[in-house]
């Protein structure tokens, strides 16, 4: 088997892995969420189930939120099996981890495809349209990396952008697909996206609030005005520079990686990061393929919070330095730590304008904005997270 066939080999294996965690979530979330509140009901005493008269009628109310989830989640399963063939034999069974990531896909699906989260899209929306609106759209290639279901991509691709998202969650890529191909018309399909969470709520009936997507026709070609596309795989992977960069999980050495990076140097207008940069091991290594990838003159616009996901993460993993023309294998640093390096947005503005030829040309700190944040009446869900805007333009010394 050649190198390409064993890496779809692989890829078919992960994605079928998620396609069956999307056709096993009705099942599980029957057994984590909802098996547990039955048997703490039966538990507690006649006196006290007199108490909550109302609470078997919110246990049926939650297996049935449940049940239309799982429909949900069997239309984008068998949506993705048209495009995938594997053998029994190589699948591999999606395991807790997965499954809890199928479960918050639905916050990110109510995110970016509800009407009722437009104030959240708007932070960002009303900050990045005016800067684009100084640029011709279909002279105007974008990259939106982490572009989680693509809501960012065929918003802009709408406006006559030029649009690529990438994303490395097949969770992600799999909804992403469906959302924007399966030509759903609007408010047509059901989810309750706050059912997994117990915690805070006001209103007996908010945490299994019904919500309908997709609040726009995404698969509507007619109204598609700019070319839009995803490239899956690892941001510094796909689009990092071929030279001086360690070899990782974030960084492959493959021939197809090497001609993707190679095509991506100084192909883009504007990066657009949207609660991106804080998901990286090396944020230095997402600062380096951002700057791989503008062209001279070129924008960065970031927002969103520095939650660094790797901050609380012990794990460490080998890298190795590697001979891009050759393929010789250098160095090995054995036990590459994944956590550290997280800097603070002053770090990075400084780094970006001192080292790497970025001009400053916007910056707002301390926007609040929620996350897949319910807004019911008098909510009493987590506000948010204070997030950093800022819009860097790559000048590099002498031109532009
Ligand atoms: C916090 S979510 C933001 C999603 C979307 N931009 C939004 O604002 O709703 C971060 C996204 O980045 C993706 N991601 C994380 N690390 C990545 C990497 N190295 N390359 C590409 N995507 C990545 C995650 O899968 C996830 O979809």
């Amino acid at each position: 088997m050649d190198e390409y066939a064993i890496e779809d080999q692989r890829e078919n294996k992960a994605i079928a892995s998620v396609i069956i965690s999307f056709l096993k979530y009705e099942e599980y979330a029957l057994k984590e969420f909802y098996g547990p509140r039955v048997k703490k009901w039966e538990s507690i005493s006649d006196r006290q189930k007199e108490m909550v008269p109302s609470y078997t009628k919110y246990l049926e109310n939650l297996k049935v939120a449940i049940e239309e989830n799982g429909k949900f989640f069997r239309s984008v399963a068998e949506w993705a099996m048209q495009s995938i063939s594997v053998r029994p034999e190589e699948i591999v069974l999606p395991d807790d981890t997965d499954m809890n990531k199928t479960c918050s896909l639905l916050i990110q699906v109510y995110r970016e495809w509800s009407t009722e989260a437009v104030s959240e899209r708007r932070c960002l929306n009303s900050r990045l349209i005016p800067i684009l609106k100084a640029l011709e759209p279909s002279k105007t290639n974008i990259l939106i990396p982490g572009s989680g279901t693509g809501r960012l991509i065929v918003d802009l691709s709408r406006m006559g952008y030029n649009c690529e998202g990438n994303e490395y969650s097949y969770h992600m890529l799999l909804v992403s697909q469906y959302l924007l191909n399966a030509e759903l018309t609007q408010g047509s399909t059901i989810i309750y996206p706050f059912l997994h969470s117990f915690s805070h709520w006001k209103g007996n009936d908010d945490q299994l609030t019904p919500v309908r997507i997709p609040d726009i026709e995404a698969g509507s070609s007619k109204k598609v005005m700019g070319p839009m596309s995803i490239c899956a795989g690892s941001f510094a992977d796909c689009y990092g520079r071929n030279q001086g960069t360690r070899i990782s999980s974030h960084y492959t050495f493959s021939q197809r990686m090497q001609m993707s990076r190679a095509k991506a140097e100084n192909s883009k207008d504007i990066v657009i990061t949207n609660f991106f940069i804080d998901t990286g091991p090396n944020i230095l290594d997402y600062l380096d393929t951002i700057v791989h990838v503008l062209k001279p003159g070129g924008i960065w616009c970031n927002f969103g919070p520095l939650l660094y996901h790797f901050e609380n993460d012990h794990g460490v993993e080998t890298t190795y330095e590697v001979n891009p023309y050759s393929g010789f294998q250098g160095k090995v640093n054995d036990f590459t730590p994944l956590m550290g390096l997280e800097l603070s947005g002053d770090a990075i503005i400084e780094i970006a304008t001192r080292c790497l030829d970025f001009e400053l040309m916007q910056r707002e700190s301390g926007i609040l904005s929620g996350y897949g944040r319910y807004v019911g009446p008098e909510s009493c869900a987590m506000p948010g997270y204070m997030c950093h805007f800022w819009v860097l333009k790559w000048s590099p010394t002498g031109e532009v």
